[in-house]
């Protein structure tokens, strides 16, 4: 049955675990990761409470206080284990929603929203659109958000945001960026940070992989000042490198965060606060053991593997830009600052860059040397590369900037 399976699957799956895989922000899985995601199904253990799996308790207990170390969060932080970006980023808004609501004196958890004073909610232009569905799941509306524009990077203008700051003096919840999923871009914490302080604004900061440029002292100037925000959203599957799904809801206040989420019944053997519950923290009651795998790859990679993966992943996007930019018709769209880049082609023959662009996207793919995706960017058709995977190497780079540069070398099919 199994053999059946894996034949019958065979042909249908996508080989992103690859060192030569740049598509979407898609990371691989570490050896030690994979070998514990195994044991994490052999073990069947349910992390919905202490009682159900002291180890899946306990585990995540560690690594969560491995991953606000390594992020130079603070280490009071509550951590939730979730699937990924998405649930991250609801599980943190949903303590947002819980914490400035009950500033304002109501409690949302039992009244919910009718007739509660209104939230307002900014957002940059360049919001990953996981962030406006967990708005919408919460009841917060994704289309009566404040925009806050961006710049030629993607990063929230700060004057812009102080503007919107200053509008009333209501419930407020700003959600900013750290890595922007086309360019890579982290908006300006340092700044935007004391202005939401002294408003009284939640600040949440979606970092789904550019959260662990923090992990790494060459890249952590980028995300200065990410630790004067409230929440924190990322991802194991990403940048960590562990088996799918995998992410974390890190929430400064932890009174807020446990009241958004936890659940209580007469017949549930709860803690009372000498263990923890993993459901406290996460939507979820009952759920795989997800912090095996996180485990794992912490032990196995230590604070100098982390970061040395995020340098790596790093410097080869640098390579693969700077081997494209030299060719001619070739134009780097961003400013190549983490993992993430951005590609845009000029036929040879002349002709539409925009089509010619999404043609050189398909032709890649089509070739198979390596995969990657296509977007648009601020209005032009561009190339997204990238680097997120433990097991490239500069060879990898190398051979893909080579099938790239064949790819647009062709003129435009007629
Ligand atoms: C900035 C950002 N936020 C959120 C997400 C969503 O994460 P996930 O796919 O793990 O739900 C992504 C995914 O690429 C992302 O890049």
């Amino acid at each position: 049955m199994v053999t059946e399976l894996a034949r019958g699957a065979d042909g249908g799956l996508v080989a992103s675990a690859g060192p030569r895989y740049f598509g979407f922000v898609i990371g691989g899985s570490l050896p030690a990761a994979l070998g514990a995601d195994w044991l994490t199904s052999a073990w069947d253990q349910n992390a919905g409470i202490y009682v159900t799996s002291p180890a899946a308790a306990v585990v995540e207990e560690v690594s969560a206080q491995w991953l606000l170390s390594l992020f130079g969060l603070p280490p009071s932080a509550s951590v939730g284990f979730v699937t990924g970006g998405q649930m991250a980023n609801t599980a943190c808004l949903a303590a947002a929603r819980q914490a400035v609501l009950r500033r304002a004196g109501w409690d949302v958890e039992q009244r919910g929203l009718y007739g509660a004073p209104e939230i307002e909610v900014v957002v940059g232009a360049e919001a990953h659109v996981t962030v406006l569905t967990g708005l919408r799941l919460l009841g917060l509306g994704a289309g009566r958000v404040r925009v806050v524009p961006t710049d030629g990077q993607g990063r929230m203008r700060p004057e812009a945001v102080e503007q919107e700051l200053e509008r009333g003096a209501g419930p407020m919840i700003l959600c900013a960026q750290a890595g922007n999923v086309n360019t890579g871009a982290f908006d300006p914490f340092d700044r935007i940070a004391p202005l939401a302080r002294a408003r009284g604004a939640w600040l949440h900061v979606d970092g789904a992989f550019g959260l662990w440029a923090a992990a790494s002292p060459a890249h952590r100037h980028l995300a200065s000042g990410v630790a004067l925000a409230d929440s924190w959203a990322t991802d194991g599957h990403k940048w960590l490198n562990v088996p799918y799904d995998s992410g974390f809801a890190i929430v400064a206040d932890r009174a807020a965060h446990h009241a958004a989420f936890s659940a209580d019944a007469a017949y549930l053997e709860k803690t009372s606060g000498e263990g923890r519950d993993p459901e406290d923290w996460v939507p979820e009651f009952s759920r795989r053991a997800r912090g095996f795998p996180v485990w794992a790859a912490l032990r196995s990679l230590g604070r100098e593997g982390v970061s040395a993966l995020v340098d790596r992943c790093c410097a080869h996007a640098r390579a693969i830009a700077d081997r494209l930019r030299r060719a001619p018709g070739v134009e780097i769209l961003n400013d190549v600052v983490l993992n993430q880049v951005l590609v845009r082609f000029t036929p040879p023959t002349g002709g539409d860059p925009d089509a010619f662009t999404r043609e050189v996207v398909q032709r890649v793919q089509r070739d198979g040397t390596c995969w990657l995706s296509g977007t648009t960017w601020q209005g032009r058709a561009a190339m997204r590369v990238s680097v997120s995977g433990w097991s490239t190497t500069a060879a990898d780079v190398a051979r893909s900037a080579d099938a790239i540069l064949s790819a647009a070398a062709r003129a435009p099919s007629p």
